[in-house]
């Protein structure tokens, strides 16, 4: 695991989420990051539905709704919780840590 500076947390508000551009380090594909209030997760920034960008969703308790179609994605497991035929599809989840105030988000270094 390989842990990735990002930004400071005052950067992103609660109840919001924001996306991490792709960069060296990270996967090609976008992550979104989302302040719960208590605590920070990140989950890939595409909605398994239709690809939808998830950081522009609405948080609820720990759960993202997709601004196009209102999928409902569970922000720890990455499992959509509504539709329920949906439930198979998940979207790829990663740890995050804060380290004197800044996001940290955690990477597997192997591929996957
Ligand atoms: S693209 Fe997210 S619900 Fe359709």
């Amino acid at each position: 695991m390989k842990w990735i500076r990002i930004t400071e947390t005052e950067n992103i508000p609660p109840r919001e989420g924001r996306v991490i551009a792709a960069g060296k380090e990270l996967p090609a594909d976008p992550i979104a990051i989302f302040n719960l209030g208590d605590r920070f997760v990140a989950i890939e920034n595409r909605c398994p539905h239709g690809g939808g960008p998830l950081a522009d969703g609405i948080v609820g308790g720990a759960t993202v709704t997709c601004p196009l179609h209102n999928w409902r994605i569970c922000l720890d497991s990455g499992r959509v919780s509504q539709p329920c035929d949906g439930a198979a599809s998940t979207v790829r989840t990663f740890p995050v840590r804060v380290d004197e105030g800044v996001l940290l988000v955690g990477i597997s270094e192997t591929p996957r």
